[in-house]
C-alpha cells in the first residue's frame, strides 16, 4: 500500500498522508488527526529549542507535581495544552488521556470543564500521548520527544460500565473513556523528537515510517521509508543505576552482553540518554535493546503502558522488532487504570528473544 507513496524522496508528511487517504479511504479521518499532530510537533519543536534563552518564560519548573509524582516542568504543561488543542480542532476527537492529565478528559472545554466526557457521534477517536516525553532532561539540552497513540471508540468496555458521572469509580469512568484499550487495539502511533534534527516517525500498522523536518520549507520530509530495524545489536540501553535490583534472567542476559558470551558472541556497548524517544529512535537505526525493567523497588519500572510503551512497542513492532515485560508481549497487556507503568525490554528481535527465553527457562 505504502510503496506507491514512496516512490520518490521530497515525499512530505502532508502527500503521504493524503495519498495514503486516496489509498485507504477507510482511514481518511484518522489522516486529518496527522494534521494537527504534525502542527503540534512543530510548534513543540520552537518552544523547545527556544525554551533556554534568557529571555524565555517557560523555562525550569511549573511548581506543581503531577499525577506522577514529578515535579511538572514549565514544558510538561505548555506541550500538553498545545496538544490538546490542535487535536481538538480536528473535530474528530472525542477524548483523551495524557500523562500530565490526572484522568481522560473529553476535548470540548465545557465537558472536560465538567470533567464529564461526554461522547459525540462524530467523535470517531481517542488520543493518548506524552506531551513531553524526557522533560528533566530538556533544561541540559538533551533530547525530549512527543508519544502519541490513537485508538478508535471501542463501545464495549472491558467492565460493564453502566455508571453515570460522579457513582463512576476511577476505572469504570476511564474504561467509558475508552482509554483503557491494548496496544493491539491501536490504529496509529507516532513519536516527535526534538534532536538535532526534528523527525516525526509513525505507523498506520502497514510498517513504520520516519519523516525529517525541513525547516527551509518548514516540512516534514519522508527521510527514512519503510524502517527495518537489524536483528541483531550491540548496544545495550538501560538505566544500569538499577542492575542489581532486577530480575535475575535479565541480569544474567545483560552480563552475557557485556562479556560477549550471549548468543551473538557480541561484545555490547552501552548508550542511555534517558529520554525514551531518543534511546527507541537510536535503537530502531542502529539497532539495540532499550529497557525500563521491573525492579524489586518498581516492580511495574517506571514507564507507562497506554502513552509510552504501547505506542513505542506498535512502532517498534510494524519496524521488525520485539517489545516484551519479559513474560508477555507489552501489546497485549490491558490497561486497568491509564497511569499503569509497565516492565519493558524492547529492540533487536534475535538479542530480545535471547531475554524471552532467559525468563521462559527461569519458568
Ligand atoms: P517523562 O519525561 O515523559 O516523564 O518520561 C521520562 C522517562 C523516559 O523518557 C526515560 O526513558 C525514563 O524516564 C528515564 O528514567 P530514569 O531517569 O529513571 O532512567
Ligand atoms: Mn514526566
Ligand atoms: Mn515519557
Ligand atoms: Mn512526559
Amino acid at each position: 500500500v505504502f510503496d506507491e507513496v514512496c516512490e520518490t524522496t521530497g515525499v512530505t508528511l502532508k502527500r503521504f498522508m493524503s495519498e495514503v487517504a486516496m489509498l485507504n479511504p477507510e482511514i481518511a479521518e484518522l489522516t486529518i488527526l496527522f494534521g494537527g499532530i504534525e502542527t503540534a510537533c512543530k510548534a513543540i519543536s520552537n518552544l523547545v529549542k527556544r525554551s533556554q534563552l534568557p529571555s524565555s518564560e517557560t523555562l525550569g519548573l511549573e511548581g506543581e507535581v503531577n499525577v506522577q509524582g514529578e515535579d511538572q516542568k514549565k514544558l510538561d504543561v505548555i506541550t500538553n495544552d498545545l496538544l490538546k488543542r490542535a487535536l481538538r480542532f480536528t473535530g474528530k476527537l472525542g477524548v483523551l488521556a495524557s500523562e500530565e492529565e490526572d484522568t481522560p478528559v473529553d476535548v470540548m472545554p465545557e465537558n472536560a470543564k465538567r470533567s464529564e466526557i461526554v461522547i459525540d457521534e462524530g467523535d470517531k477517536y481517542v488520543a493518548v500521548f506524552d506531551p513531553l516525553d524526557g522533560s528533566s532532561n530538556v533544561d541540559a539540552g538533551i533530547p525530549t520527544g512527543t508519544i502519541i497513540g490513537i485508538y478508535e471508540h471501542d463501545e464495549n468496555c472491558e467492565i460493564d460500565a453502566d455508571c453515570v458521572g460522579e457513582e463512576c469509580t476511577e476505572q469504570e469512568a476511564q474504561c467509558l473513556a475508552n482509554t483503557l484499550q491494548p496496544g493491539t487495539n491501536l490504529v496509529a502511533a507516532a513519536y516527535c523528537l526534538y534532536s538535532s534534527s526534528t523527525f516525526f516517525v509513525l505507523t498506520l500498522g502497514s510498517g513504520t515510517y520516519g519523516f525529517t523536518l525541513d525547516e527551509n520549507i518548514g516540512e516534514f520530509v519522508l527521510s527514512h521509508p519503510n524502517m527495518k530495524i537489524p536483528e541483531n545489536s550491540k548496544i545495550l540501553s538501560f538505566n544500569e543505576a538499577n542492575t542489581h535490583m532486577w530480575d535475575e534472567p535479565l541480569q544474567k542476559v545483560v552480563t552475557g552482553w557485556k562479556e560477549g558470551t550471549g548468543k551473538s558472541g557480541e561484545s555490547f556497548s552501552s548508550r542511555y540518554v534517558g529520554s525514551m524517544v531518543g534511546d527507541v529512535h537510536r535503537t530502531l537505526l542502529y539497532g539495540g535493546v532499550f529497557g525500563y525493567p521491573g525492579d524489586t523497588k518498581n516492580p511495574n519500572g517506571k514507564l507507562r503502558l497506554l502513552y509510552e510503551g504501547a505506542p513505542m512497542s506498535f512502532i517498534m513492532e510494524q519496524a521488525g522488532g520485539l517489545s516484551t515485560t519479559g513474560t508477555k508481549r507489552v501489546m497485549e497487556i490491558v490497561p486497568e487504570v491509564v497511569h499503569q507503568r509497565v516492565p519493558i525490554v524492547m529492540g533487536s528481535k534475535n538479542d530480545v528473544q535471547e531475554v524471552i527465553d532467559a525468563y521462559a527457562a527461569a519458568g
